[in-house]
C-alpha cells in the first residue's frame, strides 16, 4: 500500500474513533491524509496525529470525495446512512457498528481467524462485536484443535463499551458518592458505580439481549460454523476498559488442560496468563491499552463432557473495535 492513503475516522470524537488514530499512528498505517469526522456539535474541535493538529469536520454526504478507506464508528444509524456514500464515492468501508455484520455480502473479519474473507468484500467489511471478537481470540485455538459444539458464557463488559459518556457517567457517580451526593443515572437504567448490570443492549422477546445473541450469530460467520451455539449472559461492570469473559466450551473431542495450554501457546494476538498458584490471571486492568487478549484459568469442566472452563480479557477498544478494524484496513 502506497503512504498516500486519505483514511476518514467517522466518530473521531467518540471513545473507539480516538483509538483508531492512535492505532493508525502506532501502527504506521500508510495515511497520507487523515479526515476526523463528527457531528456538526464537534466540526472544529482538534484531534493530534503524528504530532500535527487535524480539525474535525461534521459528517456529511459529502465527506467522502477523495477517501479511500473509512472507518467508521459512530453507531449503527450513522454507518446506516452514510456508508453507502463512502461506498458510493469510491472508499472502502471498514464498520465498527453491528449495521452490517448480519450481512452476507458483507465480511465480518477477526484477522487472526478468518482474514482470507476479505477479498469477499463489496466495499464495507465488518469488525465484530467486541465481547464477541475477544472471546474467539481463545476460543478459535481451540476450535481448531477439539471442534467446539457449543458455548455457555457471562461477559464482564466495561463501560468504555458504551462510549464516551458512558466513561464520564462512571467517574461522576464515584465522586458523588465518594462525596455523599445523590446519584444519578443518565446513560444505563441504574446506578453502574458499585454495581453490576445484567443487561447489555437491547432485550428480545426470548428474554436475551441483542448484544447476548451477537455472539452466537457473529461468531458463525467468523468461524464458519453455521452451527455452532452460544448461550451468553453479558453484564455491565463498574470498569472502565477492557472486557472479561467467562466461558464454558464443549467439544466435540475429548480435551484436556495440557494440550488446551499448549494449544493456546504462541498464538499470535493472544497470552497465556494461567498460574493460579501465583495469583495469575488476565486481568481487565492490566490488559487495557493492551494488543493482545490473554487467557487463563483453564481448567477440565466438571459439569459438561469434552468441555473446558476458562477466562479470556482484552481490551475492547483495540481489539474489541479499533485494532481490529486497522489490522482489517491493513490486509486491504
Ligand atoms: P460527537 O462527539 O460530535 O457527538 P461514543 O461512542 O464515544 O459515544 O462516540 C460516538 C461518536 O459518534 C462521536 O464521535 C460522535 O460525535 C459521533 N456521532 C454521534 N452522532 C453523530 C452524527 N449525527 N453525525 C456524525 N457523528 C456522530
Amino acid at each position: 500500500m502506497s503512504r498516500n492513503k486519505t483514511v476518514a475516522v467517522v466518530g473521531a470524537t467518540g471513545a473507539v474513533g480516538a483509538e483508531m488514530i492512535k492505532v493508525l499512528e502506532r501502527r504506521q498505517f500508510p495515511v497520507g491524509k487523515l479526515l476526523p469526522l463528527a457531528s456538526a456539535r464537534s466540526a472544529g474541535k482538534t484531534v493530534t496525529f503524528r504530532g500535527e493538529t487535524v480539525t474535525v469536520q461534521e459528517l456529511t454526504e459529502n465527506s467522502f470525495e477523495g477517501v479511500d478507506i473509512a472507518l467508521f464508528s459512530a453507531g449503527a444509524g450513522i454507518s446506516r446512512k452514510f456508508a453507502p456514500f463512502a461506498v458510493k464515492a469510491g472508499a472502502i468501508v471498514v464498520d465498527n457498528s453491528s449495521e452490517f455484520r448480519m450481512n452476507p455480502d458483507v465480511p465480518l473479519i477477526v484477522p487472526e481467524i478468518n482474514g482470507g474473507d476479505v477479498k469477499c468484500h463489496k466495499g464495507i467489511l465488518a469488525n465484530p462485536n467486541c465481547t464477541t471478537a475477544i472471546t474467539l481470540m481463545a476460543l478459535y485455538p481451540l476450535h481448531k484443535a477439539f471442534g467446539v459444539k457449543r458455548v455457555i458464557a457471562s461477559s464482564y463488559q466495561a463501560v468504555s463499551g458504551t462510549g464516551a459518556q458512558a466513561i464520564a457517567e462512571l467517574r461522576q457517580q464515584v465522586e458523588d458518592i465518594t462525596a455523599g451526593r445523590p446519584v444519578q443515572p443518565s446513560v444505563y437504567p441504574h446506578q453502574i458505580a458499585f454495581n453490576v448490570l445484567p443487561h447489555v443492549d437491547v432485550f428480545l422477546d426470548t428474554g436475551y439481549t441483542k448484544e447476548e445473541m451477537k455472539m452466537q450469530n457473529e461468531a458463525r460467520r467468523i468461524m464458519h460454523l453455521p452451527a455452532f451455539k452460544a448461550s451468553v449472559t453479558c453484564v455491565r461492570v463498574p470498569v472502565y476498559r477492557a472486557h472479561s469473559i467467562s466461558v464454558n466450551a464443549e467439544f466435540e473431542r475429548p480435551v484436556s488442560v495440557e494440550e488446551a495450554r499448549k494449544v493456546l501457546t504462541g498464538v499470535p494476538g493472544l497470552q497465556l496468563v494461567d498460574d493460579p498458584a501465583q495469583n495469575r490471571y488476565p486481568l481487565p486492568l492490566y490488559v487495557a491499552e493492551k494488543d493482545d487478549c490473554q487467557v487463563g484459568r483453564i481448567r477440565l469442566d466438571c459439569a459438561l463432557e469434552n468441555a473446558l472452563a476458562f477466562w479470556v480479557a482484552g481490551d475492547q477498544l483495540l481489539k474489541g473495535a479499533a485494532l481490529n478494524a486497522v489490522q482489517i484496513a491493513e490486509l486491504l
